[in-house]
């Protein structure tokens, strides 16, 4: 079974790919590389012992997309290729819509062309916007608040009409919660360019002394110590979700929706002392202003995945920790 992985040189898609090749798919990664390291395909053919092809494409130029569809006999798409950043989503919005909507726009027209109708998308919690309560389940309002996030719902919308159109489709939907930590070979990880703007890469950067210290974002939330909830999910169980979701539409046409988080929500004290308890390091912090747009607690309701597809997410919050830690001391300047 040969699987394309579109973003596959990513933080998300490089783990994905370890598991797909360990589970006996062969797999075709295509990345442009702009927001990756060409040295990641290395790590993980080291970490699986298997070789596969790389294309360095963008996905907005058709034709050379369309040789990847010509010169190989694909039998499903895994698209993590995206650009990912609030704030730069803010600032370029016609960049964000066109790379990744267009992109997507681009890749299905060639699956459709190609006849290969199966399709994993990675979607975002991002979609529930500021929800009413928790846990967020699948059928809570939708509604987004920035750029990115409505990327990820209107492409969300065109694979549903796509669906509708064409019953013959396997499309599932992933909306991630927090994805944190690393493979635990310590051999890929999360490779933020510059100051990173998630949490748990920030956390490591000041555990290493390459940053001084944390900035809280606001601790007069409405939660149980003030700072931002979150459900945060180790990249590998989320990694694995996506075999599950794959396996399912590969046996049968449909088109579904999952939410891929752990149930759990951690404040950002509450991973602070998390990281020191797992790591034996000390995070020193401050408190500052919220960040505008953030949300006071967001956490999954994930029973439907674990109904359907059988999938939970097994990791706790010590391990994606010590994930994250061993990823960093080993690599303390990212895959350069
Ligand atoms: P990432 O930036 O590490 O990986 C995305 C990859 O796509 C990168 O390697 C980048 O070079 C590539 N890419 C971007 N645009 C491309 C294009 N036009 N053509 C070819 N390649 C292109 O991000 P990630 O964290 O691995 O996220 C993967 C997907 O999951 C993204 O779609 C992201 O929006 C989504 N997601 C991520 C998170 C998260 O917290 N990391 C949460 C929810 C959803
Ligand atoms: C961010 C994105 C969201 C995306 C998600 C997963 C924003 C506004 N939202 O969510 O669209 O789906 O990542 O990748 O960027 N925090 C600090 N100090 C820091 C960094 C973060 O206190 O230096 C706090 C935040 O206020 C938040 C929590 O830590 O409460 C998690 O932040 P982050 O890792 O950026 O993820 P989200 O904001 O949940």
């Amino acid at each position: 079974m040969k699987i394309l992985v579109t973003g596959g040189a990513g933080y998300i898609g490089s783990h994905t790919s370890v598991e797909l090749l360990n589970k006996g798919y062969e797999i075709i990664v295509v990345d442009n590389l702009s927001n990756s390291k060409v040295e990641v395909l290395d790590r993980i053919r080291e970490l699986t012992n298997r070789d596969f092809k790389f294309y360095r494409i963008n996905l907005l130029n058709r034709g050379e997309l369309d040789r990847v569809f010509k010169e190989n006999k694909i039998d499903g798409v895994i698209h993590f290729a995206g650009l990912k950043a609030v704030g730069e989503s803010v600032e370029k919005p016609l960049e964000y819509y066109h790379n990744n909507i267009t992109g997507t726009l681009v890749l299905c027209d060639l699956m459709k062309e190609y006849g290969v109708k199966r399709l994993v998308f990675s979607s975002s919690a991002t979609v529930y916007g500021n929800p009413e309560r928790v846990p967020i389940s699948e059928d809570f309002p939708l509604n987004t608040t920035n750029p990115y996030g409505s990327t990820k719902l209107m492409i969300e919308r065109i694979l549903e009409d796509l669906y509708i159109s064409d019953r013959e489709w396997g499309i599932s939907l992933l909306r991630y919660f927090n994805p944190i930590g690393a493979h635990q070979s310590g051999r890929i990880g999360e490779d933020p360019n510059g100051i990173p703007n998630n949490l748990m890469p920030f956390i490591t950067q000041v555990a290493l002394g390459k940053l001084k210290r944390l900035s809280i974002f606001g601790n007069d939330y409405n939660t149980h110590d003030g700072t931002g909830v979150r459900d945060y999910i180790h990249v590998v169980d989320l990694a694995q979700g996506h075999l599950k979701a794959l396996d399912k539409i590969l046996e049968k046409p449909t088109l579904d929706i999952y939410n891929l988080g752990t149930g759990e929500g951690y404040s950002v004290l509450d991973m602070v002392v998390n990281f020191e308890k797992a790591t034996g390091k000390k995070v020193d912090y401050t408190i500052v202003d919220r960040r505008p747009g953030d949300i006071d607690i967001c956490y999954a309701d994930p029973s439907k995945a674990e109904r359907e597809l059988g999938w939970k997410a097994r990791r706790d919050i010590q391990d994606m920790c010590r994930d994250a830690w061993r990823w960093q001391i080993n690599n303390p300047n990212g895959y350069e």
